[in-house]
């Protein structure tokens, strides 16, 4: 009987996860009107409440895997209130830590849409619409940039798959078809040798260390007083790695350095690559789409000579986490690095006709349909629109150093793009003393992990000449002039009571 009664169920299957229509209505409705007015409320909010991993982890609701449901409606309430009240705001108008921007509220409803489609943009077959949106993305993404439209490339989860897909093609490229099959081993003791200057992103190391180059093969080159690779150096290392029988591959070019925003000297570094025949990558996962400005800074106008390009949507593009682009000169070079023709797929029809099979131009095979979120804010916005958002950003940027130049409690150190460092220095205090300048790092990151903690705005840092600095990185549409301009007293007042608690006796003034 019970067997019976099994087989029925199983006819008439209503799975556990199954949601009707009208549920799932009920509980999108009610989420959707959560959203927005936590969207409505993220300039009220405090950036961050700071707490410490214990107290955020004893407010899960629950401590041990449950073992009956909860309805959804439920459950997305209450989670709603969990993340609105445990969660870092980088969508608040003082987030300007790191480089991660606010996203664009548009990006949470293609998410939903692309969930719900929820093709496999591995195979076109799998995913007819979504490969072809992924292709006119990349495409987009190129021209705005300038990168020639015939160009290849891929969406990833960020900057450092982006950076990491360049690197892989340069490999194939300039090593030889043989390093898929025999590996780096196989090189007859010939040393690859990568070259970026010691600004570059930590993506590298990743890449020398798990691609078979070893972190020795990096040649980190230095910089010039502005922080962007010294082309005299690097040229006299190139050569003297071939006279001693190394193998140099690659050039790693940084469009918007992680720590201040420096762009290296693109177009020369392209110059250097044709002349020793290595592959030029740039690092542009940040400052690159600065490229599409009408006024952009003339060392970015080398990008469209790179074998290859990373730029991260979720940056500048203020895409929801996770988007990054790869781009390529010859598609052929993604193709030659990753393809594979397993006898389990059968998608090589679509390739005849011109589509794409993503899982032969990267990494992945299953992928999911991260274009939507980019493509649909491209349209919302247009081209304008970005070049306006980036653009504002970068005056804010601007704005803020002037203000910070002005303050007799600041001291403005760099500006470039939409990154600018300062630090606090008490007026009483004269600097490059030894002892003055250990204080003022101690001081400034003691202020920075106070400001940050508070909610009240947040910067982070750079080390920029063995100098602490706070950064402000505004790839953020949702600050304004007077977010901008209250930040110099709210620096300034952390500042002054810190100091007031931890200088030491010797630098306090003499009674
Ligand atoms: C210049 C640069 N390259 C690469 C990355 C890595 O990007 P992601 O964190 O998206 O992997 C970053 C991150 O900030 C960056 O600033």
């Amino acid at each position: 009987m019970q067997r019976r009664d099994d087989t029925e169920a199983l006819r008439h299957r209503v799975a556990p996860l199954e949601m009707t229509p009208d549920d799932f209505r009920a509980a999108g409705h009610q989420l959707v009107d959560v959203i927005a007015s936590f969207l409505g409320s993220l300039r009220a909010r405090p950036v961050t409440r700071g707490e410490t991993p214990e107290e955020v982890r004893s407010a899960l609701p629950l401590s041990s895997l449950p073992e009956e449901g909860t309805p959804p409606q439920e459950l997305l309430k209450e989670t709603a209130d969990l993340l609105f009240e445990h969660s870092l705001f980088n969508g608040n108008p003082r987030f300007w830590g790191y480089i991660t921007s606010s996203a664009a509220p548009l990006g949470a409803l293609a998410d939903l849409l692309a969930a719900t489609v929820n093709p496999n943009v591995g195979g076109w077959d799998l995913s007819p619409a979504a490969s072809e949106i992924e292709a006119q993305t990349v495409r987009w993404i190129a021209e705005f940039i300038g990168y020639p439209a015939t160009c290849g490339g891929l969406l990833v989860s960020g900057g450092n798959m982006a950076n990491f897909v360049g690197f892989l093609a340069a490999r194939r490229r300039k090593l030889g078809a043989d390093v898929r099959t025999k590996g780096i081993g196989a090189m007859s003791g010939q040393q690859p040798r990568v070259y970026c200057s010691a600004e570059t992103h930590t993506w590298i190391e990743k890449a020398a260390d798990q691609y078979g180059i070893g972190t020795d093969g990096i040649r980190w080159i230095p910089t010039d007083e502005r922080l962007r690779m010294d082309l005299t150096a690097l040229r006299n290392q190139i050569q003297r790695d071939k006279d001693d029988g190394d193998a140099p591959f690659l050039v790693v070019g940084t469009a918007g350095s992680t720590g201040v925003g420096a762009v290296d000297a693109l177009p020369e570094l392209a110059h250097i690559c044709r002349e020793y025949d290595l592959w030029f990558h740039v690092d542009a996962a940040y400052g690159g789409l600065a490229a599409g400005l009408p006024d952009a800074p003339p060392d970015l106008a080398g990008l469209s000579e790179a074998d290859s390009v990373a730029i991260d949507p979720h940056k500048w593009l203020y895409s929801p986490l996770e988007v990054g682009c790869a781009l390529v000169h010859d598609p052929q070079d993604l193709t030659d690095t990753f393809s594979y023709h397993p006898s389990y797929y059968r998608f090589d029809e679509a390739t005849k006709q011109a589509g794409i099979n993503y899982h032969e131009y990267g990494p992945q095979n299953s992928r999911g349909f991260r274009a939507l979120k980019v493509w649909l804010a491209l349209r919302q916005v247009g081209s304008k629109g970005y070049a306006r958002m980036i653009s504002d950003d970068i005056r804010l940027a601007s704005h803020l150093f002037r203000l910070v130049h002005e303050h007799p409690a600041l001291e403005a150190c760099t500006h470039n793009l939409s990154i600018a460092t300062f630090r606090y220095v008490p007026s009483d205090l004269t600097v490059g003393a030894v002892e003055v300048e250990e204080y003022l790092n101690q001081l400034n990151e003691e202020l920075l992990g106070q400001l940050q903690k508070s909610g009240e705005a947040f910067p982070s840092n750079a080390l920029v000449g063995g100098k602490y600095l706070l950064r402000v990185c505004i790839v953020n549409f949702r600050t304004s002039l007077e977010d901008i301009e209250a930040l110099p007293e709210i620096v300034v007042r952390f500042g002054r009571t810190i100091d007031a608690a931890l200088r030491p006796t010797n630098l306090r003034p003499k009674p």
